[in-house]
């Protein structure tokens, strides 16, 4: 049977400062994705392997990790397609737990920082929903909460700044692009959430494994909104006359 290694990067900081990769060799079936590889190796050889995931069928979003130097789903990842040797580590923008598994809470942190759904005073009952309007964020709703965006996004990698990060933008443009919020995020954006060290470089549009438009639907159109309402200062006087709907 043909077999495959993987190579798989150990740590749990949290015992040990030691960082190794380990080697194992894996009987490959067809069909088999990274993720039943790595189980494999979990019930088979080392039971001690840290890895995270839930449903196997890429909607929940835990199994995230780095694939051959990329962020992808180990159970949306073919094992065929990565070749004979195949390296995975933890996502490298999180701090690791143990192994591949990284904790991404200070997304949920950000989560709770994010001015929420609210609505207008002034909305006509029954208010009737065009479907412009669902179409327009429909899609920012197919996020699995996966943080693959966050993880390749250079300014979070690299700068550690402020910036909330792209999965964030998609969850605020879906909240400013409905018809019946009430609040401009406009002035969040610009300074706790930190949209202006975004430089558009699409990495986090060409991950995320909803093929999500992240960076042409959500931070293109937040900076458009920043400009108009912060900048522009007849942007700003017809916007407060029109209210904060998305225009
Ligand atoms: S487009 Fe912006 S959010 Fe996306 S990866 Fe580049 S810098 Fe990060
Ligand atoms: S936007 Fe895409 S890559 Fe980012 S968390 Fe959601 S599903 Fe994952
Ligand atoms: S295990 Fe749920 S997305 Fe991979």
């Amino acid at each position: 049977m043909h077999e495959v290694v993987l190579r798989i990067k150990r740590s749990e900081p949290s015992v040990s400062a030691e960082t190794r990769f380990d080697e194992f060799k894996v009987p490959v079936e067809e069909g088999m994705v990274v993720l039943d590889a790595v189980h494999y190796v979990e019930q088979n050889i080392d039971p001690t392997l840290g890895v995270r995931w839930n449903c196997k069928a890429a909607r929940c979003g835990s199994c995230a990790a780095e694939i051959n130097g990329r962020p992808k789903l180990m159970c949306k990842t073919r094992v065929e397609s990565m070749g004979d040797k195949i390296t995975i580590e933890p996502m490298r923008a999180f701090p690791v737990v143990k192994d591949l598994v990284t904790d991404v809470s200070h997304n949920f942190e950000i989560a709770r920082k994010i001015p929420p759904f609210t609505p207008k005073k002034d909305t006509p009952t029954p208010f009737l929903m065009q479907q412009s309007d669902i179409l327009r964020s429909k899609e920012f709703r197919t996020c699995i909460e996966c943080f693959l965006c966050q993880d390749v996004c250079h300014v979070i990698r690299e700068h550690n700044s402020d910036y909330v990060g792209p999965k964030h933008v998609v969850k605020i443009a879906s909240l400013d692009m409905h018809p019946l919020d009430g609040i401009d995020r406009s002035n969040f954006m610009h300074s706790d959430g930190g949209l202006g060290y975004c430089d558009i470089t699409k990495c986090c549009q060409e991950t995320c494994p909803e093929d999500i438009k992240i960076t042409d639907n959500a931070i293109i159109p937040e900076k458009e909104r920043i400009v108009d309402h912060v900048y522009d200062p007849l942007g700003r006087l017809i916007h407060r006359i029109r209210g904060s709907r998305w225009q």
